[in-house]
């Protein structure tokens, strides 16, 4: 294989999100939000800690900045916390939160870099989880006002929206699994909430094109493609199933289809939703979430293997399969399956047709530290970023309208329930001295984002 070239305007990027890296949960009148609850509660995440700190990034954030402009990067991808800006949820508006964002995006625009602001990225006000959370309609309209205030207030300086971070793991982690905040295990809720999820992203595209002048607006899924382990009858059925629980859920509602029939008569026939059908769906509401939109966010990190005697909507964490014995696996457990970011940007150029993609994740979970030289030498994270932009690269030949690539992450953060015990960034991070290291794979992406191109194997 020989080096590929993609073109001069491809917007290069990296992703992070507010709980995972500002730190400073108390500051500047900042509300709690559901992860901080969930991360207090014992037993909850992984190693016990919690999105107090994180990375400082609060503080830090000129300092990270410059790295981004040191790696020349053209674009940064950053959610901004509902908890600062509407403490309670809804109602009173707090300045000193919006005027974080404010800073931080008048900082990267003098760095020349553009600001892709995410509304939504999973920390809902405590007070709203309190009120019913994403299972309640209520939810999707405190979403719509809050967004109000948010494109008001940058609307003029950032010019890329995405409403939700995954929408699928909001309700379905959050609300069915129980395994994200807010922790709930309860089917009825998970399908309420994901309708609501949508619904908040569909009301809420006219509002930020009202308030930010050419603005382009999208949302980001996570998209898993599935293969079933063998090609038996019930492998199959269970794949079918997985792919519509996990992808055409959300995709479809999204570009004008109605959630899909099949998933529908699953969940009728298992009891998680009542013979009527989604009871939260009220007339309109499709035409609402199927508002059109700039482009589609695609994450991508995985593929999943399914077996029909593990009902991976079950389980906590997808079974590690071996289909190839080749496979490998990063410190998540997730396969390295880089042919999979080609198979689902094709799928859903041809099934969808969105004006753009962007992949705003992709990256690995690698717990390489620094050497006694200093260096991070993080050889699979370069293979692994390497062996995707190649996958992407394939699918813009093939004719896929993809603009930019982001990579998870610009630091190590919070991982979630795995809390720092997963180490996704491109620059290292010590949580005892927030010193940043840059590793490998932060000289190799500065490597690609200046000559556009990626490096054969
Ligand atoms: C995605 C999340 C992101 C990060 C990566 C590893 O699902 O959007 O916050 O946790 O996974």
């Amino acid at each position: 294989m020989s080096s590929v070239t993609f073109p001069k305007t491809f917007c290069w990027g990296v992703a992070t999100s507010a709980y995972q890296i500002e730190g400073a949960v108390g500051e500047d009148g900042r509300g709690e939000s559901i992860w901080d609850r969930f991360a207090k509660t014992p037993g909850n995440v992984g190693d016990g800690s919690t999105g107090d700190i994180a990375c400082d990034h609060y503080h830090r954030f000129r300092e990270d900045i410059a790295i981004m402009k040191r790696l020349e990067l053209r674009a940064y991808r950053f959610s901004i916390a509902w908890p600062r800006v509407v403490p309670a949820g809804r109602g009173a508006v707090n300045e000193r939160g919006l005027d974080f964002y404010a800073r931080l995006v008048d900082a990267l625009l003098e760095a020349g870099i553009e600001p892709f602001a995410t509304l939504f990225h999973w920390d809902l006000p405590q007070p709203l989880e309190d009120a019913g959370g994403w299972p309640s309609r209520d939810t999707a309209q405190a979403f719509v006002d809050y967004t109000d205030v948010v494109t008001r207030s940058l609307g003029d300086r950032v010019k890329a929206w995405i409403t939700h971070n995954e929408p699928w793991c909001t309700s379905m982690l959050g609300y069915q699994k129980g395994i994200h905040a807010p922790g709930r295990r309860d089917w009825g809720a998970a399908l309420s909430a994901s309708h609501h999820v949508l619904l908040s992203h569909g009301l809420s595209v006219p509002v930020i094109r009202a308030n930010s002048r050419s603005a382009r607006v999208g949302i980001a899924l996570n998209l898993t493609p599935a293969t079933p382990a063998s090609p038996s009858a019930a492998d199959r059925e269970a794949c079918r199933h997985f792919d519509g629980w996990f992808n055409r859920w959300f995709l479809d509602p999204l570009h004008g289809r109605q959630y899909p029939a099949d998933m529908v008569a699953d969940y009728v026939a298992t009891g998680r939703l009542s013979p009527e059908g989604l009871s939260a769906a009220r007339p309109g509401d499709l035409a609402a979430i199927a508002a059109p939109t700039d482009f589609l966010g695609i994450n991508y990190y995985t593929r999943a293997v399914v077996r029909s005697h593990d009902v991976p909507e079950e389980q906590n964490h997808p079974r590690t399969v071996h289909l190839a014995p080749e496979s490998s696996f990063t410190d998540m457990g997730w396969e390295v399956h880089p042919e999979g970011l080609f198979e689902i940007l094709t799928r859903v150029h041809l099934e969808h047709r969105p004006a753009t993609i962007y992949v705003t994740e992709n990256g690995a979970s690698y717990m390489t530290g620094p050497n006694d030289a200093g260096r991070v030498p993080d050889a699979k994270r370069v293979c692994f970023l390497r062996d995707h932009l190649g996958a992407a690269h394939r699918a813009l030949d093939a004719g896929v309208p993809l603009a930019g690539y982001f990579v998870w992450s610009l630091l190590d953060n919070f991982e979630w329930d795995r809390g720092y015990s997963q180490r996704f960034g491109i620059v290292w991070v010590d949580y005892r001295t927030q010193e940043r290291i840059l590793k490998d794979s932060a000289l190799f992406y500065a490597e690609v984002v200046s000559s556009g191109q990626v490096p054969a194997r």
